[in-house]
């Protein structure tokens, strides 16, 4: 059998396994694992550098349409770049029902958005912001058979935000059909209370975002969505979790056993509220939801992706540039309230979490690639098609340099976003090359993808009782 390509001398590492050998690759598959497989039409020569399987990216937002008049800098061209060159080879963005329109209508404009457009592999999460009867009954189970097999649902955010009757009603809908369930948990009346109070005294700096998103209304929400959660029976995720509080009610949940999983991201762990900035309009580049901490929650979280809180470190690229389009789309002295929420991020995930994470001893490379692949894609029905390196499995795979001596500088990313917040973040890994179904996307410094490589994936029914976080017992699901 001659293989399309192998991988020579890799230091392979899964969520489970490490060990050094070759890797043949045959239709964008991986058809053998070994030791000196037979020889391939083209070769790589890792060269004894460590290989992980390529990034499943579960949480980000590409080209999705907005209420305020502000535009996304990425589509799914150069978001999926962005990926690429970054080592994430699967992305899951959301396709955003508005209030009063069909959830059908919403996943057929955002195919039209990803179609010709993605250079890595996509699937799509639901948001569904108005549950109604007719949604709930007749759509939701629809667009399952087609392969959109999760939802979030928002408790804040005017234009998104359910009440704890039509979260209910939501969580029934995604228990009857299989459907994994993500929450962003921050309680809305506070905030809006909060916000009013610091706009009335003339306080609307981008840094009083983080003292109207104070740590006590992620806690509180977080709670409330685990008790719906338990009510119904049901398997949630939340999502970009952000410090101490939130972690200690998911903590007490997955002891008593409940079917709750959790989410974060590199800001939780790399930026603090004092990014957000002093008076001028520049700290609007870290304004996202929930706000970054400080140094004890950014330990929290450390703490948390080591002792198995947490299943799942995505990047929650919500990609905004500074000018009118974006950052400033109510001008570039507009109160905190109307910056859009959201932060770059999709290129800077992996090799961050290398470098501060397994690099610096603080996760092991198993942990590693359990957090930023395997388990999202067994969480939202793509394993083992993506997620690991096994036979049968896509050839997504990423060669990895892990002595470099760099920082993180805007000017090097390949998003369309005109900032990074991490400028100036030292980084001593990244990828040296990126496969997508066998096919070099980036190598050496150089991008090598195509627009419309990227495939859409169907995904399966979840699977998240086959991810077991150390902080869980017993069964996940039981719908
Ligand atoms: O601030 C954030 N996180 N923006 C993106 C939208 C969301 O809530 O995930
Ligand atoms: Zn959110
Ligand atoms: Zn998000």
């Amino acid at each position: 059998m001659t293989f399309d390509l192998v991988i020579r001398n890799a230091d392979v590492a899964t969520a489970s396994e490490r060990w050094q050998g070759d890797i043949g690759i045959t239709a964008g598959r991986i058809a053998a694992l070994g030791i000196a497989l037979p020889a391939g039409r083209q070769e790589i020569d890792a060269g004894g550098r460590l290989v992980t399987p390529g990034g499943v990216d579960a949480h980000c937002h590409l080209d999705q349409p907005t209420s305020d008049g502000s535009k996304m800098a990425d589509d799914f061209l150069t978001g999926t770049r962005s990926a690429a060159c970054g080592g994430t080879t699967t992305v899951i963005p959301f396709a955003c029902q508005m209030k009063g329109q069909s959830l059908v209508d919403a996943v057929a404009d955002y195919h039209h958005r990803a179609e010709g457009k993605a250079a890595v592999d996509y699937a799509f999460h639901l948001i569904v912001s108005d549950p109604t009867p007719a949604v709930l009954r007749d759509e939701l189970p629809r667009l399952v058979a087609e392969g959109c097999t999760s939802v979030k649902l928002y408790m804040t955010y005017d234009d998104m935000k359910l009440d704890d009757r039509q979260i209910l009603d939501l969580l029934a809908a995604a228990r009857r059909e299989g459907v994994f369930t993500m929450i962003h948990a921050e309680n809305a009346d506070c905030i809006a209370w909060l916000a009013d109070a610091l706009v009335g005294a003339g306080l609307t700096a981008p840094r009083y975002h983080a003292h109207a998103r104070p740590m006590l209304v992620e806690r509180e929400a977080t709670h409330r969505a685990i008790a719906l959660a338990e009510l119904a029976d049901v398997p949630v995720l939340i999502v970009h979790v952000s410090g101490r509080e939130a972690v200690a009610q998911i903590r007490e949940a997955q002891g008593l056993g409940l079917k709750i999983y959790a989410e974060t991201c590199p800001q939780y762990l790399f930026l603090t509220e004092d990014d957000l900035g002093g008076e001028g309009f520049e700290g609007a580049k870290c304004i996202c939801s929930p706000p970054p901490r400080d140094k004890a929650n950014q330990q929290a979280i450390w703490n948390g992706l080591d002792n198995g809180t947490f299943q799942v470190l995505s990047s929650d690229h919500a990609p905004f540039s500074m000018g009118p389009d974006g950052k400033a789309v109510a001008g570039a002295d507009a109160p905190f309230t109307q910056v859009p929420n959201g932060i770059p991020g999709l290129e800077t995930r992996l090799p961050l979490v290398m470098t501060h994470g397994v690099l610096a001893g603080r996760i092991d490379i198993h942990t590693f690639v359990a957090l930023t692949s395997t388990n999202p894609a067994r969480l939202y029905g793509l394993f083992p098609r993506k997620g690991t390196i096994a036979v049968g499995a896509d050839a997504d795979l990423v060669v990895w340099d892990t002595d470099l001596d760099r920082t993180v500088r805007n000017a090097d990313l390949h998003h369309a976003v005109d900032y990074t917040p991490y400028e100036g973040q030292a980084i001593r890994a990244w990828p040296r090359i990126t496969l997508c179904r066998g096919r070099a996307v980036w190598r050496e410094g150089q991008y090598l993808g195509e627009a419309g490589f990227g495939r859409f994936l169907p995904c399966d029914r979840p699977q998240p009782a086959a991810v077991r976080g150390r902080g869980h017992r017993g069964p996940l699901w039981t719908a």
